[in-house]
């Protein structure tokens, strides 16, 4: 649904993006993540046709996103930028009603349209509310109303979360999962890290305009984890399951805490169902057998190279 081919966008001083491949497909939510000046908000506006690229090209469904193009692009795209502008005196029916007129909805549907749109991001009880009296949480909300007025299967949220509190981004995440859930595909960025994890089928993780990280969170954390953290958990004493362990080719750092066993382990992971066979077979109860993944705030660190 999202598709960029070396997509470049160059500032001068080394700003801007640089040969950005991205494959993002339909019904995902892709995590787009990076420090502040990595390049997040330019990819956005490259993908929106709001900037022009030096070279490379960008796909939407399939349509380039060029000049020639930008009614179909704006038809399939719902874009909510970091920071949108103040509508002072107006409410927040009046709002959605003028991007209503501006999407070219036709006045019968607009009423349905934003009723839809208002229940989707749970704003309905704000219809009435001036725009200027919304707080940050709100105003969010009623952003993302805006964004799904005409339908649009691409969802690009520029930092939804961004300024939110605790409660608010349970409530943005729940929100997004529901967009995922009726079909729409959303790119989304942030630099809160923790926040993605458990949303996002897909991240990428983006420094100084290079893209440094692409797949599913477990295929990103694999790929910068060198060893694979192993935990078993038995039932009973844990000396000769600790044995074992130690004994079985490419397990090191073998660590026992109460009846759990921990590894490091730079052996081929099929080979490890060897291990629990081994484990069971020679009686030892397992309880639990499991790879632990490093959390994303550490692969970010490894992956750009900075330290906590
Ligand atoms: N129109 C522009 N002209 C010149 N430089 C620009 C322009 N837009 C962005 N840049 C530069 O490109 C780099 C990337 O900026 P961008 O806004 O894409 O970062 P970001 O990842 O969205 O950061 P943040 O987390 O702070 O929102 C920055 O160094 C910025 O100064
Ligand atoms: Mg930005």
């Amino acid at each position: 649904m999202i598709r960029t081919e070396n997509l470049t966008r160059d500032f001068g001083g080394g700003r801007g993006i640089i040969g950005l491949n991205l494959h993002v497909p339909k019904g995902t939510i892709y995590g787009y993540i990076g420090p502040n000046g990595a390049g997040k908000t330019t990819t956005i506006r490259l993908l929106c046709g709001l900037v022009r690229p030096t070279s490379g090209r960008a796909f939407i469904n399939g349509v380039e996103v060029i000049p020639a193009n930008t009614a179909t692009i704006k038809r399939m795209i719902g874009y909510l930028p970091d920071i949108f502008g103040v509508y002072d005196q107006m409410s927040v029916w009046e709002y959605l009603d003028f991007f209503s007129a501006a999407y070219r909805i036709p006045p019968p549907e607009r009423e349905t349209r934003i009723r839809a749109a208002l229940q989707l991001t749970d704003a309905t009880h704000m219809l009435d509310y001036q725009v200027i009296s919304l707080s940050r949480g709100m105003r969010q909300r009623v952003g993302l109303a805006k964004t799904l007025l005409h339908d649009p299967e691409v969802l690009i949220l520029d930092e939804p979360a961004g300024g939110l509190d605790p409660h608010a981004r349970i409530e943005m995440r729940r929100t997004i999962e529901r967009l995922r859930d009726v079909g729409k595909t959303i790119m989304l960025s942030s630099h809160i890290l923790p926040e993605l994890a458990g949303i996002c089928d897909l991240i990428g993780i983006i420094e100084k305009g290079r893209l440094l990280a692409f797949g599913t969170v477990a295929e990103v954390t694999r790929k910068v984890q060198e060893n694979l953290k192993i935990t078993v958990v038995v039932d009973s004493d844990p000396k000769p399951a600790r044995e074992w362990c130690e004994q079985f080719p490419g397990a090191g750092s073998v660590d026992v805490n109460a009846n759990e066993i921990h590894f490091l382990y730079t052996g081929p992971r099929g080979a490890l169902p060897d291990l629990l066979l081994k484990l069971t077979g020679n009686g030892v109860r397992v309880m639990e057998f499991r790879e632990d993944q490093a959390n994303l705030e550490q692969v970010f660190l490894s992956v750009t190279h900075q330290k906590a």
